[in-house]
């Protein structure tokens, strides 16, 4: 078995902590590939800021999960080199079984999520229950979800949401002891949150999403004081990025995200993790067509995933400075 701590990652215990309390949202972003760990750890070493680095079941099979670990380990190292040692998570998103979890942590992990939000209540609980006592032997820190986003989990699917249960959330972390719980409060998954049916068109023509429910975070706050909360489908989905995908050939109808100013209140109260991965994906895409269609000559990858590189930085360091808070908290 590999510790977490023998290659210099974190969990997310203290980060997270400080974030609840502190008025401000770690950053956890998803990646897959190069690119986008150079651009998240130029991103977060330049703004000072602690991070984590997401890992869904579909990035270890499309990168290798052996390889995404060194990645991590790496990517400790590169801080290091960039001149400053943040505090860096090696988490895993949407962990759907016991043996996924177990198996990450195995491999030098960090943390983990365990999503149990598509079972039954008691399921959910005697899942989460289970990865939280092996993990913490390991003191390895633990993500339960409860209520369930629409949109697409990784390989789960929802159409719709539900909403969670306030009421839920107390037994659900004593029973559990989970160290953060994820909940659902009216994001979505994917660049598609929203049909136009659910949005509002405004005086200037833009559809304008309905609002968080920020009733139900308080509620969850009341009863869980300092605890951190975790919010999943948080990408704001920019219009430029789109807008930029379509002008250059590609077509996405409808995207529409979480405006930033949510998040930002969000941040500010007790969430103090926040999932991006659609607009990194959004930012990449934009940057990638433009090149194809302007220099339809190139065919060095480096000329095209460096712009997107580029364009990605840009972007997390826009988060952590504007959106999230994070900015000088590691
Ligand atoms: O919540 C899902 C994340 O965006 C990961 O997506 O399963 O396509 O890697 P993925
Ligand atoms: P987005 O699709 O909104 O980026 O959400 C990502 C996420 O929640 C990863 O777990
Ligand atoms: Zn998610």
């Amino acid at each position: 078995m590999i510790s977490f701590k023998d290659i210099g990652l974190v969990n997310t215990r203290d980060m997270l902590k400080k974030a609840a309390t502190g008025g401000y949202a770690v950053p956890a972003y998803n990646f897959n590939n190069m690119e986008q760990l150079q651009a998240i750890i130029q991103a977060c070493v330049e703004t000072r800021s602690p991070v984590i680095l997401q890992v869904s079941s579909g990035a270890r099979k499309y990168a290798n999960q052996t390889l995404l670990r060194y990645m991590a380990q790496g990517a400790v190292a590169y801080a290091r080199e960039l001149g400053c040692e943040i505090p860096i998570a090696l988490h895993l998103d949407h962990g759907d079984t016991f043996e996924l979890c177990q198996n990450c942590i195995d491999m030098g992990f960090s943390s983990v999520m365990i999503d149990g939000s598509h079972h039954s209540y008691e399921q959910n609980i005697e899942l989460t229950a289970r990865v939280v006592e092996f993990a913490h032997r390991h003191d390895i820190t633990v993500e339960g979800e409860l209520g369930v986003l629409a949109g697409v989990e990784d390989e789960v699917s929802s159409e719709t949401s539900s909403y969670t249960n306030p009421a839920e959330v107390e037994d659900f972390v004593k029973r559990t002891k989970v160290d953060s719980l994820a909940i659902s409060i009216g994001t979505s998954h994917g660049a598609n949150k929203f049909t136009l049916k659910q949005c509002k068109n405004n005086e200037k023509g833009v559809w304008v999403p309905p609002p968080l429910r920020f009733d139900i975070l308080a509620e969850v706050e009341k009863r869980l004081k300092g605890f951190p909360i975790v919010l999943h489908g948080s990408s704001s989905v920019p219009e430029e990025e789109v807008k930029t995908i379509n002008r250059y050939g590609g077509k996405l109808e409808n995207a529409i995200g979480i405006p930033e100013d949510q998040l930002r209140k969000a941040a500010a109260l007790s969430v103090s993790k926040i999932n991006i991965d659609s607009d990194g994906r959004l930012a990449m895409t934009a940057a990638i067509r433009k090149v194809f269609s302007e220099s339809p000559e190139e065919f060095d990858p480096r000329k095209y995933l460096g712009p997107a590189r580029d364009s990605l930085k840009r972007l997390y360091m826009h988060k952590v400075n504007h959106v999230l808070g994070s900015a000088g908290k590691a």
